[in-house]
């Protein structure tokens, strides 16, 4: 009777797994099928990867906030703050991949910041090596050094290089300047001390992707300007889907990429700049409508002055300098700066930009307005063709190019951040594009550090 009431239960129990996993598999399927799917543009590599990488992005990422704005309770900028916090590391135990043993991998304080420390097992005593002091990106509001771990560590272990992830204030508790004095603060350091880290200081380089990628060319403009700091010069710097101005969002790429990435778009790409700049977060999208018009800069300054021949779409690839059709976006009527007729800011237009033009010119916040680029160090820029931030990165080019400066571009046909494996199923996730990216960076800085 017992016996009989007890393999009862546990069949119960079985029955009740079963059903539940049948109900799971085909519910997991529907979510990926429903809130995973993202159309790809015409011309991308490795399309199934890519469409998991999108899916699992979006199911981590996007979902959410997809969810919770539907229902009224605010969106994806709503929730910056909280994501900040969700994505405090456990600071308690070593980061994820000092468990791979390739490298000592170790967490510590540098120049009043935290930052992991990536370092080649077996150095001898008193050796000196080359660095990479690399800017996690994240809008310059989210993300960390053990966030962005699955990512650095492969960059680390291929190049062998001392290899320093940096953990700088985010916005918008910590609008710029904050984050890229922050960035400043620990290179100078490592520039002037680094022989206690077992650095060669004199072959340090800088790196960093989206926003962290703005920050690097940052840090490496104003050095670089630092003629009689007496600081070693940066051997080079590597910029990864950076955005670099803050003037123009009717670029082709932001045009014809638009929305239709949920990695990044434009709205979400624009709204960052916007707490960047320091703009109140309670009205970031009022700021990011008026912004994707590009009505933030006066006509004066966006079409007739020295800073709109750094963003004229002449100096691009004759194949970049018209929004391409993208099957996954709607046309948009005089959707590009050129052929937009020119129209007089509004009251409240204008004071926004009164508010911002000192920042929208300085090269430490946007450094593609420059005056000056001849200073800077060997340069690699990695892009992806189907990224909002895709001309930024090539007008950096052009205008490096033109400096004199050594410059190598790599732009692969995928998309945004595609080097990201977020520490899952690298085989699965990783796309031909992202590990073109990976070697890329790897293959660059081995030759010139
Ligand atoms: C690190 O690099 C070594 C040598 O190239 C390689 O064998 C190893 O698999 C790499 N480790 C990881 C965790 O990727």
């Amino acid at each position: 009777m017992n016996n009989s009431r007890r393999n009862g239960k546990t069949s119960n129990r079985k029955n009740t797994v079963l059903r539940a996993v049948v109900i799971a598999i085909p519910a997991v399927v529907a979510l990926f099928a429903i809130f995973g799917y993202s159309p790809l543009a015409d011309g991308m590599e490795d399309r199934y990867r890519a469409m998991l990488h999108m899916a699992v992005d979006n199911l981590i990422n996007q979902l959410p906030y997809k969810i919770t704005d539907a229902l009224g309770y605010g969106a994806y900028f709503d929730f910056i703050r909280f994501m900040q916090r969700r994505s405090q590391p456990d600071l308690s135990s070593p980061p994820g991949s000092a468990a791979y043993g390739d490298l000592s991998v170790t967490r510590t304080g540098l120049a009043g910041r935290t930052v992991i420390i990536y370092k080649p097992k077996g150095l001898t005593k008193g050796e000196l090596i080359p660095a990479l002091i690399y800017l996690h990106g994240g809008g310059w509001a989210l993300k960390n050094p053990d966030w962005y771990d699955s990512s650095v560590y492969p960059i680390a272990n291929c190049t062998r290089k001392i290899t320093i992830s940096v953990d700088y204030r985010l916005s918008p508790g910590h609008p710029f300047p904050a984050p890229v004095n922050d960035c400043l603060d620990v290179v100078r350091h490592v520039l002037k001390h680094g022989k206690t880290l077992g650095i060669d200081v004199s072959r340090v380089g800088i790196a960093g992707d989206d926003a962290g990628g703005n920050l690097a060319a940052a840090v490496a403009l104003r050095l670089s300007s630092e003629k009689s700091s007496g600081l070693p010069a940066l051997k080079f710097q590597v910029l990864l889907w950076p955005p670099l101005q803050a003037m123009d969002f009717k670029t082709p790429s932001y045009t014809e990429t638009g929305d239709s990435m949920s990695v990044l778009g434009r709205h979400k790409m624009v709204g960052y700049w916007a707490l960047y700049l320091g703009l109140e977060p309670a009205k970031v999208y009022d700021y990011i409508n008026v912004m994707v018009q590009n009505r933030h800069v006066t006509p004066q300054v966006l079409r007739h002055s020295k800073y709109a021949e750094y963003i004229d779409v002449q100096k691009l690839p004759v194949k970049f300098r018209k929004p391409r059709k993208n099957p996954m976006r709607a046309e948009v009527k005089g959707d590009s700066t050129t052929n937009e007729p020119e129209r007089k800011l509004s009251s409240k237009e204008l004071q926004l930009f009164n508010r911002i033009k000192h920042h929208l010119t300085n090269p430490l916040l946007s450094p593609l307005m420059a005056p000056d680029l001849g200073g800077l160090p060997s340069t690699l820029i990695v892009l992806s063709e189907f990224d909002v931030l895709r001309d930024d990165g090539l007008l950096y080019a052009h205008r490096l190019r033109q400096a004199g400066v050594p410059i190598q571009v790599y732009i692969g046909r995928g998309f945004h951040g595609d080097f990201h494996t977020y520490g899952l199923f690298p085989e699965l996730l990783h796309s031909r594009t992202g590990q073109m990216s990976v070697q890329s960076v790897c293959s660059y800085i081995t030759r010139e550090a």
